[in-house]
């Protein structure tokens, strides 16, 4: 068994489209990749890259084209099947194929497209916000979180009539230029060629989880202190003790803007995100993956204090695709679903994230893999090359071209995962899923060493 991917990745992201094409066949499993592989020679003579992001091109051992999906299962052009914990990259939270979504959205379809028109679903959706978030009291909607974020800098520059934002290493807020810094432990500048240098430099740079320091160094220049309050994209980290509070206390103590970044854990650590979870409530929140159930959308949601300089006017939120019928109307039924579900939906996604890592733990002692997961409720992250994980100081161990080895022997196995590890566990995985999981699990994790041994 060859990893491939280790020469790939030494090459940075980016995986050479001809060598991934020509790989040969023996070293699949058990999937066969041959519509896949025709779907992508012909994809990147017209599609740059062949992808429309460019992380899809990393899935191992082949970038599966998708035909369908139901529930929580994905079919490929070649007729495999895979139970899903990608998600859409995290908005599917109720899965594939919600019915309540389904219905709104042909209800919305059948009155007409309407786009950037006002209709009555927008104040809906607001209102449900209101209702479920903390810090939700008033709402403005974009198109997805990327923009949500620059809305939230807008309004937070606005409110405050201050400039420099602080940011934490290795969060992720979307890829604009200005917060697209740090994404990684040891690389504090731009995520990608092409970036404008003099984007970010109002951008100061903090240690996510650390305390000590942080009131030395925010003052009065600050317009807004930004996070993910759980680091999902760093590797599933929760907040250590007292860290979001200290966030909330220093910025209030110096009228800076707390903005919490819940694309990720926003209806998926809680019903009202991760404030609700970690009882800490920011001055906004920009929410949107799982808000739309699989369509488009973000919202910059705050206090009615922080809100006014949006509410009165005065502060420009543009945007052709804001607010349209069908985002909004799968928002409004997504919201509604999870609300009706919420007192057993959310224990049982926790506990199947946590046997998920509990399961790939004992697996990796048992072969002596180096591999560990660690979870934050339903968001599991899967890291090779470490055997444990003390906090974000660690990552620069992990291996991440084992991390594409590894997914691609549980894609084999039929388990869709992010190609860098994360899984994400929806509504609709149920325990027989799980079982499925943890036997793929065992399997994955034991080709995965044969390919070692056979590569030492
Ligand atoms: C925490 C976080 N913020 C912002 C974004 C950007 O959202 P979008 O991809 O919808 O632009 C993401 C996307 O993964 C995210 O994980």
């Amino acid at each position: 068994m060859i990893c491939l991917a280790r020469s790939w990745l030494e090459k940075g992201i980016a995986v050479d489209v001809k060598q991934q094409s020509s790989q040969p066949l023996e070293i699949y499993d058990r999937h066969v990749f041959s519509q896949s592989r025709v779907y992508r020679a012909h994809a990147v003579n017209h599609l740059a890259y062949g992808v429309s992001s460019t992380p899809r091109a990393t899935q191992m051992p082949f970038p599966v084209v998708v035909d369908r999906a139901e529930g929580v299962h994905i079919t490929d052009v070649d007729g495999n099947t895979y139970l899903d914990y990608g998600l859409g990259y995290g908005p599917l939270l109720l899965g594939h194929t919600p019915k309540p979504v389904l219905e709104a959205l042909q209800h919305e379809l059948s009155k007409g497209l309407r786009t950037a028109s006002i209709h009555r679903g927008e104040a809906r959706l607001a209102d449900l916000i209101a209702e479920l978030v903390p810090s939700g009291a008033q709402s403005a909607f974009v198109s997805s979180g990327s923009e949500a974020i620059q809305l939230a800098l807008r309004i937070a520059r606005a409110a405050t009539g201050r400039n420099t934002i602080a940011k934490f290493r290795a969060n992720y807020h979307g890829w604009f230029d200005n917060l697209h810094v740090a994404n990684t432990i040891g690389n504090d500048g731009a995520a990608t060629i092409g970036q404008d240098p003099d984007a970010s430099q109002s951008v100061v740079l903090f240690d996510w989880g650390c305390v000590d320091g942080l009131a030395d160094r925010l003052d009065t220049r600050f317009a807004a202190v930004i996070v993910e309050p759980a680091a999902i994209n760093a590797g599933c980290f929760g907040p250590p003790d007292g860290f979001l509070q200290a966030l909330r206390d220093i910025t209030s103590r110096l009228g800076i803007v707390l903005i919490f970044d819940e694309v990720i854990t926003g209806f998926r650590l809680a019903l009202g995100g991760a404030q609700q979870r970690y009882g800490v409530t920011p001055d906004l929140s920009v929410l949107g993956k799982a808000l739309g159930a699989g369509l488009p959308i973000g919202a910059v949601s705050g206090h009615r204090e922080v809100m006014q300089v949006i509410a009165s006017g005065r502060l420009l939120h543009r945007g052709t695709f804001n607010g349209n019928p069908v985002s909004i109307g799968a928002g409004i039924a997504c919201l509604e679903t999870l609300k009706a579900e919420q007192a057993t939906l959310y224990p049982r996604i926790d506990r199947i994230g946590s046997a998920i890592a509990v399961h790939v733990n004992a697996e990796a002692k048992a072969h002596g893999a180096p591999i560990f997961a660690q979870n934050v409720g339903p968001c599991v992250q899967l890291f090779a090359g470490v055997t444990h994980m003390d906090g974000m100081a660690g990552l620069p161990k992990i291996d991440r071209s084992l991390i594409l080895c590894l997914t691609s022997k549980l894609l084999q196995q039929g388990i869709y995962t992010l190609p860098r590890g994360l899984m994400y566990v929806s509504s609709v995985h149920t325990d027989d899923d799980l079982a499925f999981t943890k036997q793929a699990i065992s399997t994955a994790i034991d080709h995965f060493m044969q390919g070692l041994h056979a590569n030492r």
